[in-house]
């Protein structure tokens, strides 16, 4: 398998190491010129770390296209990242056509690749990729849930000082303040959160996971969180070139599914070789179905802003 990450910056190259520790395949980092010799830098870096860590994967860097041949998956992490008091919606004109110009390029020269979005504003910018690049659906969708959802479990194991690995959670939605944690599907060893957590505490975790990527960037100063989001890319590339089938929560394009239409959002799906293998679409409660659709109608007038913004 090939891999290329286009943006060899932080959340990039957190991903990358991550997948070559895995050894999920050979990975190649593109950047722009104007970081000159970075990209080799760090890939050389990465590589150097192969023998400490017992990895095959072959890294290569660069800033010239073609490194992303026939990739058979591009993460896309090429964009500005937050600065304190920006919104993700700030950084919608920028991304956006950050965002164009790399997809011209893995159509290029990766025409068969999935793609793997992750520059903010997530949603949008999956929408972007797909109605730049043309590729059918299943092969362009994005990271953010399974991000959020890391937070809120984490969040979680820390109020009940249990281990993080036996808590479950599942946030969907956008990427952004309207996303929706949903506690009736988030458990502890099969035991219902509500059950374990008093629910005027839990409203205060489902804020917190909300505030998650606010919160990382009020304290770092000079940049979004990259650790986290990093590994939470690598476990959506991991289910798809293994063919896991893993059921991830995943910003989908949505054609009906949840009863929404023509939106890019958090849903459960499931994650194969050939990208996004199904949309599982779940019973909600009244109150999670009116937040995610809230949620949708925020995307969809991103969505709509991007479209009008290329007329003008
Ligand atoms: P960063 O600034 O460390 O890295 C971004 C890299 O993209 C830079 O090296 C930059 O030179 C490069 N780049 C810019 N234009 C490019 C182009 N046309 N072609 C190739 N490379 C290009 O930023 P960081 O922290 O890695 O974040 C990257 C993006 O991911 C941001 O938009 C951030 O908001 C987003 N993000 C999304 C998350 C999610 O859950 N979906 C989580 C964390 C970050
Ligand atoms: C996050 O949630 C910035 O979207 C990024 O950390």
């Amino acid at each position: 398998m090939k891999i290329s990450v286009i943006g060899a910056g932080r959340v990039g190259a957190t991903a990358a190491l991550l997948m070559a520790q895995k050894e999920l395949g050979d990975i190649a980092l593109l950047d722009i010129p104007e970081v000159a010799d970075m990209p080799k830098g760090k890939a050389l870096d990465l590589s150097e770390t192969a023998p400490i860590e017992g990895f095959d994967s072959r890294l290569s860097g660069g800033t010239d296209p073609h490194i992303i041949a026939d990739s058979d998956i591009v993460v896309v992490t090429s964009g500005m990242p937050r600065k304190p008091g920006m919104s993700r919606m700030d950084l919608l004109k920028t991304n956006a056509n950050i965002v164009q110009a790399v997809t011209r390029n893995i159509i290029k020269h990766a025409p068969n690749a999935i793609i793997l979005t992750v520059a903010n504003p997530l949603d949008i910018m999956c929408y972007v990729a797909l109605k730049t690049s043309g590729f059918p659906p299943h092969r362009v969708f994005g990271q953010a849930g399974v991000l959020d959802s890391a937070r809120f479990r984490f969040f979680i194991a820390d109020e009940l000082q249990v281990s993080v690995e036996d808590v479950q959670a599942m946030v969907l939605g956008g990427h952004g303040d309207s996303m929706v944690p949903l506690p009736s599907y988030s458990t502890v060893s099969g035991i219902p959160i509500t059950h374990l957590i008093q629910k005027d505490r839990l409203d205060q975790l489902i804020q917190r996971t909300r505030d998650g990527g606010a919160e990382i960037v009020s304290l770092l100063k000079t940049g979004s969180a990259f650790y986290a989001p990093g590994a939470a890319t690598c476990q959506m590339v991991e289910s798809i070139v293994c063919n896991k089938r893993r059921l991830l929560p995943t910003t989908c394009f949505l054609q009906g599914e949840f009863g929404l239409n023509d939106v890019y959002i958090g849903v459960p799906a499931v994650l194969g070789k050939n990208g996004v293998e199904k949309i599982v679409e779940v019973p909600l409660i009244k109150e999670e179905k009116d937040a995610l659709a809230r949620s949708a109608t925020d995307v969809h007038a991103g969505q709509k802003a991007w479209e009008e913004s290329r007329k003008s």
